[in-house]
């Protein structure tokens, strides 16, 4: 996918995240509030204050209880129109309450709490659509991780000789070394198949990270093997241990190689090194080392 593509796809995800907080935001609250009664509810309510205010100035004009009752019956039956007679009464004086703002629309706390979610939500969103586009998005051919060409299998044995056998791949990380032919017998029956095709066409490809505690591993020009600087590990020209604290020989990366020559690393698998005491290709150092090295 191109760069392009990725930011044409985090701009939209944050366009959209824009859009719903703003209508999240803009959204008056049309839904009855908590508290809010019915029309039922206040119809009987309103039947209920004229029966009060009947009963009430029958007493006050005198009247005894049981009249009091019976007018207050009287004046419910006229106001819910079973009666004979409709009887016009002044409206009850209601206390002023403030409006619920639950009801009217959005209070300043829900506004404060939405756009805290909202902001958030947006956020979260926008680094959840970064990650996938950065780091979970499938990677293509060509970088380190992934499959790695590093050129034709003739250029690459000429750098191995004027390297003075060694050829270093800086973008697959890796150092390329011959393997000789007389030795595969013995290699066959110690190394998988997946490392054993390049090996077939006479090259070994190894990590450049030490197995001991990952520092490079350089080549040793003097006597032909690779030689750690940090602890004295040291392996012979392919990488199988010879000296130091190492645990094991060098690591190793699968090959192909095509019909027309071209070598193509999978950086992104691992075979771990021989372990101790291999030695397929009995390379004894070839001059003075360029660490102490030695058994630890
Ligand atoms: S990291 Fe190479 S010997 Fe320790």
């Amino acid at each position: 996918m191109s760069t392009a593509a990725i930011i044409a796809i985090a701009v939209g995800a944050v366009l959209v995240l824009a859009a719903v907080s703003f209508f999240t935001l803009a959204r008056r609250s049309d839904v009855r509030g908590a508290g809010a009664l019915s029309s039922e509810t206040l119809d009987r309510d309103k039947a209920n204050r004229k029966d009060s205010r009947a009963f009430e100035a029958a007493a006050t004009s005198g009247a005894s209880r049981s009249a009091a009752l019976a007018e207050a019956e009287g004046t419910a039956s006229r106001g819910t129109g079973t009666g004979l007679a409709t009887v016009d009464t002044e409206p009850a004086l209601v206390p002023w309450v403030a409006p619920d703002p639950e009801a009217i629309g959005v209070s300043r706390r829900q506004f404060f709490n939405r756009a805290t979610v909202t902001l958030m939500t947006a956020g979260l969103g926008s680094f959840a659509a970064a990650s996938f586009v950065g780091f979970l998005w499938p990677t293509g051919t060509g970088g380190f991780g992934g499959s790695v060409p590093v050129g034709k299998l003739a250029t690459i044995k000429d750098g191995i000789e004027q390297g003075g056998g060694f050829f270093y791949a800086p973008e697959a990380r890796s150092w390329i070394t011959e393997y000789p032919t007389e030795a595969l017998p013995v290699a066959s029956t110690i190394y998988p198949a997946s490392l054993l095709t390049a090996m077939e066409q006479g090259i070994v490809v190894l990590s450049q990270k030490c197995p001991h505690l990952g520092c490079r591993v350089p080549e040793c020009p003097t006597s032909q093997w690779f030689e750690c600087q940090c602890h004295g590990s040291q392996y012979n020209r392919v990488g199988e241990k010879k000296a130091g604290p190492a645990p094991r020989g060098m690591d190793r990366h699968p090959a192909t190689i095509s019909a027309s020559g071209d070598v193509v690393i999978d950086t992104g698998t691992v075979v771990p090194g021989p372990a101790i005491g291999v030695n397929t290709t009995g390379q004894e150092a070839e001059g003075p080392h360029c660490t102490g090295g030695g058994d630890h």
